[in-house]
């Protein structure tokens, strides 16, 4: 992802950019090609650029270059992290254009890095071994590149010199490929007979491929006309930050997404519907009557309506999607597998959406075959299409008609990684259409009634650490000081609302997801909701706690160390686990994350249940929660 400054430098000198990718792999001749490229056209800059391009992106000067330049930062940040990514941008310049090349390897267990050179480009060549024509991989690459909005495709059908530049091998290996191709959504399909190695067709026309009329390859990338696909598009502008130096100015910063805007023409913003219009267009170098996709710039406004950082501004007759599900083409690229129902970090341009949730996941696409297979996961590499979910509206446009507004990044809320890519397909819902219906009697009146603090006690821990013996000790001591409780158990709430549930990542993050919404109603309602749930990970607790307020979540760790759970088997499940009769059980085959700083931390060896629940209702009346015994 070039800085802004390098496109800048590099456009100085020549007319436009075209940003390609190249796809195939060592042996179909690919570096060879790139090398030939660089050598035999009349490159500048490349060093200065590729450390330009390197340092900007490191320190993030861009600014401005929002949506898939995030994949890019993130894979920076993991690469810096030690996992192997490897996307290379070379940059070369002809005297009728400048390019920008993204190499990525082309293996499948690399197809996350070839998404993220694939989102920045505008034409794609495919690379083909005449030999072997249309394999597994040219499909996979090929179903890639479409996926991620290329609309132009070069099939360089190489090493031609080796099948003796016989016209009826190329075209069969094209008449395979445009068959391959159709569905795919390409609105071109140039192929090519070279090779890499010589040079034929690839500068300079080839006398050995007499048959062949097209242009060579050089010719044609540096012809075809590729108008600015964001320069015509709608105006978009998603704020980056709100530029206010004193009282007396207040400007919005960030810079054009596609088309265009004029001073004085009238805005909306997309998620509350506010319009103005535009008042000012400034720049470092003085103010604009119209500002362009590309320019950074600050916008300043007409009235004093409510703008903030996120803010996705547009022209009220062409408003954006705002919505808070959408369905999506989602590339995992970490090596945690997708959870759905856990709670990740979405960024979607410059919103930012601290709980955003995969809900479901449709289907699983197969790379090779565009095969859609049932799936309750993703992998690393894995692609799938998926309902996602936001906890307030998003502003944002199918992937298809803009590539910056409708994609995003997913962020794993502990490790801070980038773990996945999308691409918006279509909103679910509009927010818009379901609103919380205002109920007159509430949580306080029902709470008031019941003379107590509601509140949600989360027993969490082992299996066979005592849990649920503790929980009841202190359901019964409440329920003898007449307040009114509810206690929720994990073996119990199994049998019925959770009975579709095992005990898979998975499951397990959706029957808490289950549990604590219902807590939550319970809570609501003024009750003291007591829960006994192993709920090993760490984000599905956090998640619990985030639905009620501060002080109404109490967290209990009942600590008793493994050996002695084991000793205990109260179930006679640790045995049976052992033996691998049961499989993913806590502790043995699956993992127990412990609480970080719970509100009470119970250890128990040597304690009995009465003295931990005592130590448990200490905290209750420390809270105010219950009075004096
Ligand atoms: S949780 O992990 O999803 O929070 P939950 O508390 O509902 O688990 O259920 C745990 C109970 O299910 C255990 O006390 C045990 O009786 C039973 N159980 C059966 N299989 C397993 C397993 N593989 N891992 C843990 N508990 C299991």
């Amino acid at each position: 992802m070039p800085s802004k400054a390098t496109t800048e430098l590099v456009q100085a000198g020549t007319k436009d950019q075209l940003r390609f990718i190249t796809c195939g792999s060592v042996d179909d001749g690919k570096s060879t090609l790139i090398g030939r490229l660089l050598h035999d056209s009349k490159m500048i800059y490349e060093d200065q650029l590729t450390a330009l391009a390197r340092d900007s992106a490191k320190h993030g000067t861009t600014g401005n270059d929002i949506d898939f330049a995030l994949v890019v930062d993130g894979l920076e940040a993991e690469r810096e992290q030690g996992i192997t990514i490897d996307v290379a941008y070379r940059f070369f310049t002809t005297l009728r254009r400048s390019f920008m090349v993204a190499d990525t390897p082309g293996h499948e267990q690399y197809t996350r890095n070839m998404a993220t050179g694939a989102s920045n480009a505008q034409l794609a060549i495919i690379l083909i071994d005449a030999r072997k024509g249309v394999l597994v991989q040219t499909k996979r690459h090929s179903f890639i590149c479409s996926l991620l909005g290329i609309r132009h495709v070069v099939l360089a059908v190489n090493k031609i010199d080796l099948v003796n530049c016989k016209k009826d091998v190329f075209d069969r290996i094209v008449g395979d490929y445009v068959a391959f191709a159709a569905g795919l959504g390409f609105t071109s399909i140039v192929p090519i007979p070279i090779s890499a190695r010589y040079g034929d067709n690839v500068i300079n026309r080839s006398g050995n491929t007499q048959w062949y009329q097209g242009p060579c390859l050089l010719d044609y990338l540096e012809s075809i006309d590729i108008q600015s696909d964001t320069a015509s598009q709608t105006f978009r502008f998603p704020v980056q930050w709100v530029n206010r130096p004193n009282l007396d100015f207040r400007g919005y910063a960030g810079s054009v997404a596609s088309g265009s805007i004029s001073a004085g023409d009238e805005i909306v913003v997309a998620a509350s519907g506010r319009t103005t219009r535009v008042k000012r267009i400034v720049t470092q170098n003085g103010d604009l009557t119209r500002a362009e996709a590309g320019d950074a710039v600050t916008i300043v406004v007409e009235d004093e309506i409510d703008i903030s950082r996120g803010d996705l501004l547009a022209r009220p007759t062409e408003r954006p999607e705002v919505a808070d599900q959408f369905a999506a083409h989602l590339i995992w690229m970490d090596k945690e597998p997708l959870v759905a129902g856990r709670k990740y970090i979405l960024r979607i341009g410059t919103q930012t959406f601290a709980a955003g949730t995969i809900t479901a996941i449709k289907y699983r696409i197969d790379v090779n075959t565009r095969e859609h297979l049932a799936a309750r996961t993703l992998s690393l590499n894995e692609i799938g299409f998926c309902n996602v979910a936001t906890a307030l509206p998003a502003a944002f446009d199918p992937y298809e008609v803009n590539r910056k507004t409708g994609s995003f990044i997913v962020v794993d809320r502990y490790t801070n990684r980038t773990v996945g890519a999308g691409m918006i397909a279509f909103p679910l819902r509009r927010a818009t259409n379901i609103a919380w219906q205002p109920l007159s009697v509430g949580k306080r009146e029902r709470a008031a009634l019941k003379d107590q603090k509601p509140c949600i006690i989360w027993f969490t821990g082992l299996s066979g650490a005592g849990k649920s013996t503790i929980a009841n000790v202190v359901d019964q001591k409440l329920f003898a000081m007449s307040r009114h409780t509810m206690l929720l158990d994990g073996d119990n709430v199994r049998h019925g609302l959770n009975r579709d549930l095992g005990f898979t990542e998975a499951d397990r993050v959706e029957n808490i997801r289950r549990v604590g919404e219902v807590a939550k109603l319970m809570a609501d309602s003024g009750l003291i909701v007591i829960c006994s749930f192993i709920s090993p990970y760490r984000a599905e607790r956090d998640m619990v706690r985030s639905l009620v307020a501060k002080e109404e979540f109490i967290e209990v760790f009942v600590d008793t160390p493994i050996e002695e759970c084991a000793r205990r088997d109260p179930k006679g499940l640790y045995s049976k686990a052992k033996s691998g009769k049961l499989k993913n059980f806590t502790g043995i085959d699956a993992p127990y994350e412990m609480p970080i700083s719970p509100e009470i931390h119970l250890r128990t060896m040597g304690q009995t249940p009465e003295q931990l629940a005592e130590a448990v209702l200490d905290v209750l009346m420390a809270r105010a929660i219950v009075g004096d015994r």
